[in-house]
């Protein structure tokens, strides 16, 4: 997962590899000087040393991609849509954008049935002479992104930075481009709320090219689009962007085959059970499918697509809501189908084990620090 052992992350830091070591003992990792570690540890380790984010070696080790496609795949690989998150400053605009978007592009026949039952949602795009889908990801963009660092995984393929134009770029506009660059996500700026009094999109442009993103129109190469999400106003203009931008990234995936991605959400419901959102990345979900979500079983009961409707089957790129886990998975955790319950059990037994076995290290750790400051 990780591409720096203790020693080198010591090294980085400049600081003696056994101060590494302690600092990881007192967080239930016993470790040697040759271990790898992963990056959310990189970064925790390199936080508590002063050095808040070693940008080269994430960005290094976010290279790492899990992969989700195979060797096998490659003679049955189809064209899937991209996986959006939309991401950007408080109160820049987030919510009212995805709500354009939605009443913009879901299923205009659908009169009236555009409630939002899961954390993703598609949409239907009209490109040249057909209609090509983006799947959106309503989570609130630093998680997705976080999960998919910690586990190498990549979940989104673009990321739509809000801007809002009246308010410029703040503290957590830069950290969502940070997030963006350490997963090599592209991003696509949407400057928001140009319909308002006081709004500078120059200012914008401006402040963003201080950051390495300049606009097209400016000679750079980031796509920015000046948006009102209020008005619904150059919303059709953004998807168009969107599909453009991750045309060159050919996104494939192979339908034919068991499906795997990533739990997206998943929470405890009284009546239904444990609920888990399901972003498919490669293969099919069908329903009565036995799965392993990170070290929880399931067996897919039910399945509900982002309209809320019952479905039998869900393909790369969706995202569905599913029923029958043993218990609530974690979000950020990949799953994978599996032929049959017994490999399955497994498969989830072994991650069970490791799961306990750092469990226990971590109370070990923390009695030992409770004694030492009674002591
Ligand atoms: P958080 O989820 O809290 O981070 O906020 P957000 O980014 O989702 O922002 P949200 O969509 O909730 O919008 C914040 C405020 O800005 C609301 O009062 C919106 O009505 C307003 N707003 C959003 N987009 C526009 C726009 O295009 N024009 C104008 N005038 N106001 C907007
Ligand atoms: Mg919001």
């Amino acid at each position: 997962e990780g591409n720096l052992t203790v020693q080198e992350l010591a090294d980085r830091l400049g600081v003696e590899s056994s101060e590494i070591i302690k600092s990881l003992f007192f967080k239930g990792i016993i470790a040697t000087v040759t271990q790898t570690l992963d990056l959310h540890t990189i970064e925790t380790v390199s936080e508590e040393f002063g050095v808040p984010v070693l940008q080269d070696d994430i960005e290094a080790a976010a290279k790492k991609t899990v992969e989700m496609i195979e060797e096998s795949d490659m003679a049955h690989l189809i064209r899937r849509p991209p996986v959006v998150t939309v991401m950007g400053h408080v109160d820049h605009g987030k919510t009212s954008l995805l709500d354009a978007i939605r009443k913009t592009r879901v299923a205009a026949g659908e009169a009236g049935g555009i409630t939002q039952h899961i954390g993703a949602y598609q949409v239907d795009v009209p490109h040249g002479d057909e209609h090509r889908k983006i799947t959106f990801l309503d989570t609130p963009g630093h998680e997705a992104f976080t999960a998919m660092r910690a586990r190498g995984t990549k979940v989104t393929d673009v990321a739509v930075l809000v801007v809002a134009a009246d308010d410029g770029v703040r503290p957590q506009t830069l950290e969502a481009i940070s997030h963006a660059r350490a997963a090599e996500v592209p991003i696509v700026v949407a400057i928001n709320k140009i319909d308002k009094e006081g709004a500078q999109p120059d200012r914008v442009k401006q402040e963003l090219s201080g950051l390495d993103l300049v606009a097209e129109d400016w000679g750079g190469n980031t796509v920015m689009v000046p948006v009102s999400a209020i008005k619904g106003e150059n919303i059709d203009k953004l998807l168009e962007m969107i599909l453009l931008v991750t045309e060159v990234e050919d996104l494939q995936a192979n339908p034919d085959r068991m499906a795997r991605g990533t739990v997206i959400e998943a929470h405890l419901d009284k009546a239904k059970g444990p609920v888990a959102t399901l972003l498919i990345q490669n293969g099919t979900l069908k329903a009565g499918d036995v799965l392993a979500a990170g070290p929880i079983l399931g067996k897919v009961r039910a399945m509900v697509d982002d309209t809320g409707k019952r479905v039998k089957q869900a393909g790369p790129s969706s995202a569905v809501e599913a029923l029958g886990f043993s218990e609530v998975p974690t979000a950020g955790d990949e799953f994978e189908v599996y032929t049959d319950e017994k490999s399955a059990r497994a498969v989830v037994g072994d991650r069970a084990t490791e799961a306990r076995a750092t469990r226990l290290a971590q109370q070990m750790a923390s009695r030992r620090v409770s004694l030492a400051s009674m002591s």
